[in-house]
């Protein structure tokens, strides 16, 4: 039967057996409005993210302690532009147009990861950032790569590729660090310090405090609560940290048998909020870099579509 004499009820039902089913929902197919506004706010932030995750990490492609660790830093810095990219272009697909998003975020309306409020003070802190961010990331976003809107998983699958080989480069700069001396020793242990709470914020609130998670695991958006991948984050990476000597800020950190998971001590919420509510360490200087380069790249932008509208005119005029 066609659905244009289905009525609104009978759309919603046909949509939540088509999400039960795990069928995937294309831009075409009937949603409702509310899974498109949820897609649009999470997948709008995190384009948002990864382009101002770029910011970070450039600060410190000048100051590469070796022309290898240039390269691949380098690589990475581009790859996370790519990923904004490709994320956006599919939050389009939604209706929502590139300039909407990009005032929703320079304006202040949109949020981008808390993450990336945190200062880099220091090369190991890139290791820090590609094991536990980028750590972080890909277990979101294998979990994603599985979700109900077809546009953000396909984007997922070819993200977490390129994510699998910024959490390797991060993981062997602190290896190599912790091989060093103990000035690198200390410098690696100091970068864990300052970035392993941060990290677990990434997963957002706890899932009582969570308002969108109830529609976005409803609609199979989220497969798992904030706190089950939050779990699933620090299972993985406490082992890891353990191979290379590095010791987790969490004094309560313990492998609980009967669980099977480890137990852990209470993450900062109100220094998470300040920080999604713009009060952390860097809001204001991230926030300042990317509206500075979206004035300064004007001239890119006008130049591009010119250049369209020529080539436009001319094939009209052939
Ligand atoms: N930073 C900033 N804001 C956050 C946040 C965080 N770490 N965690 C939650 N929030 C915000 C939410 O956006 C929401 O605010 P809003 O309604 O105004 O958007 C509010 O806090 C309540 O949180 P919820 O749990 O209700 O929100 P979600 O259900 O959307 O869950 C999320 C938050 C887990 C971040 C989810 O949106 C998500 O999985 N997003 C996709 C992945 C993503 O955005 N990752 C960001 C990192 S990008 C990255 O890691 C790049 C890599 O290359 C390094």
């Amino acid at each position: 039967m066609s659905i244009k004499n289905l009525t609104e009820e009978e759309l919603e039902k046909r949509f939540h057996d088509r999400i039960e089913k795990g069928e995937i929902i294309e831009p075409k197919d009937w949603m409702p409005e509310r899974y498109r506004k949820q897609l649009i706010r999470m997948m709008s932030q995190h384009a948002h993210s990864e382009v101002v995750g770029m910011l970070p990490e450039g600060n410190w492609i000048t100051r590469a302690p070796s022309l290898r660790r240039k390269a691949v830093l380098l690589a990475k810095v581009q790859d996370e532009g790519g990923h904004g990219l490709y994320i956006y272009c599919g939050t389009e697909t939604l209706g929502i147009s590139r300039e909407e998003m990009l005032d929703g975020f320079l304006t202040g309306k949109a949020k981008y990861s808390s993450i990336f409020n945190y200062p880099t003070l220091n090369w190991a802190d890139m290791g820090a950032i590609g094991w536990l961010v980028d750590g972080a990331a890909i277990v979101n976003q294998t979990v994603l790569a599985k979700c109900s809107y077809g546009p953000y998983s396909r984007a997922m699958v070819r993200i977490c590729k390129e994510e699998n080989f910024h959490h390797k480069q991060g993981y062997e700069i602190l290896a190599t660090m912790m091989k060093g001396t103990d000035a690198q020793k200390q410098m690696a242990q100091d970068a864990i310090n300052r970035f392993w709470w941060p990290s677990l914020m990434m997963f957002g609130p706890s899932d009582k405090d969570s308002p969108n998670s109830g529609d976005l695991l409803k609609w199979k958006v989220k497969l798992f609560s904030n706190d089950e991948l939050r779990q699933r984050f620090i299972d993985r990476t406490v082992p890891q940290a353990e191979n290379i000597g590095i010791k987790l800020p969490d004094p309560l950190l313990k492998w609980n048998e009967a669980k099977g998971h480890y137990d852990h001590g209470d993450i900062n919420w109100e220094e998470f909020y300040n920080v999604i509510n713009g009060r952390g360490p860097c809001n204001k200087q991230r926030m300042k870099q990317r509206r500075d380069a979206h004035i300064n790249g004007e001239w890119v932008r006008d130049a591009v579509v010119a250049h369209e509208e020529k080539k436009k005119s001319e094939k009209v005029a052939a």
